[in-house]
């Protein structure tokens, strides 16, 4: 029901005997309704802010191909700052507050803002009512005036379609360079010694007895010496993917042909990432033979390839081959020969096993 004489034609004028009027205050017509001039110039304000939100967002990308990260300032009575974050700070809020403006005066100014009432429906529309639906529809088109504001349409289009981009770039561009093969790879390699972290300390094969657990390194990736070798960074990446679990099994109790012969006399050797979400696991059940992770309870059978057998991972943990040297310490047979961690989605990817070029 319209509260003034304007009804729009699909309003069933019945309701007004039916229904009568709660209290509404009589509709006044705003100055845009009765005043092309000024509808003009509402539609023209609408225009300009949404272009100022296409060039915040443009700005936005500008600021952040353009200003060094690390460029500082100092503002007076806030002291100094980092120019890079203010820039992208003023220029996302130019970007939202354009259109936010923008709507809200299309909105307020143009949009219609007659009061209207109607009947409940049945759930299922009759073909009057679908037909009725239809032409309040096509009449809020036309009253819309949008076939009319291709200006603030494209306008509009623009300041939404390029308010994305300063969502979008930050995030696909911060994510770093690819990973590509690095994510195949350890620090594990033929030879290499299986060093006790974090002492550093060599294991001899004949030391490792039955039940006896060690958290191992590769050899030159221990404690300091990794971090004095090859730096902070290198040192963490070898500190998240190369430690690995080493227990000594009764061979007897091995399930599989392959987790035999990557061990020694039933001391096998697991990656501790979890597969699941890259938890240490390191909490080894001496009579059951499970490992457990603590984040998330997933846990893996020892004695059958590190199967999942309870939990959220979803893939066992891999196996590191190993053998022994001419002195007799354990050290690797070769690298994994299969991403430890997490799944990631080209994890499936050919060419995997170890020696391959990934
Ligand atoms: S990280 Fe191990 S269960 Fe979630």
């Amino acid at each position: 029901m319209s509260t003034h004489d304007n009804t729009p034609a699909v309003v069933d004028q019945t309701t007004h005997d039916r229904f009568p009027n709660p209290g509404m205050p009589p509709h006044r017509p705003r100055r845009a309704d009765v005043d092309e001039r000024a509808s003009r110039r509402a539609a023209l304000q609408v225009v300009i802010f949404f272009t100022l939100s296409a060039l915040g967002s443009i700005a936005f990308l500008v600021a952040y191909y353009v200003i060094d990260p690390e460029l500082k300032g100092t503002i007076i009575g806030i002291g100094e700052i980092n120019l890079f974050h203010a820039a992208l700070g003023v220029t996302m809020a130019m970007s939202l507050l354009g259109i936010g403006l923008g709507a809200v005066h299309w909105a307020k100014t143009l949009m219609p803002d007659e009061e209207v009432a109607e009947d409940r429906h049945p759930p299922a529309a009759s073909d009057e009512d679908k037909a009725a639906v239809a032409q309040q529809l096509s009449h809020g088109w036309r009253s819309s005036q949008l076939n009319r504001r291709t200006a603030i349409l494209g306008s509009a289009g623009g300041a939404l379609g390029l308010f994305a981009l300063p969502l979008i770039v930050p995030v696909a561009a911060g994510l770093g360079p690819r990973p590509r093969g690095e994510l195949y790879r350890t620090h594990w390699q033929d030879g290499l010694r299986l060093m006790i972290d974090p002492s550093g300390a060599p294991i001899r094969a004949a030391d490792v007895t039955q039940g006896s657990v060690f958290h191992v390194m590769p050899e030159g990736w221990v404690g300091h010496q990794a971090f004095e070798e090859h730096g902070a960074e290198e040192a963490m990446i070898s500190k998240s993917k190369d430690q690995v679990i080493l227990v000594r099994l009764d061979p007897s109790i091995i399930k599989s042909q392959k987790q035999r012969d990557w061990g020694v006399d039933g001391i096998v050797a697991y990656s501790k990432v979890c597969t699941h979400v890259g938890c240490p696991v390191a909490l080894y059940e001496q009579n059951t033979h499970h490992l457990l992770c603590p984040c998330h309870q997933s846990t893996f059978d020892m004695t059958d390839d590190c199967k999942v057998i309870f939990g959220p991972a979803k893939r066992p943990l891999p196996q590191l081959p190993i053998t022994v040297d001419d002195e007799g310490y354990l050290v690797a047979a070769d690298d994994f020969r299969e991403p430890v961690g997490p799944s990631f989605f080209e994890r499936e990817r050919p060419g995997l096993l170890m020696g391959d070029d990934a």
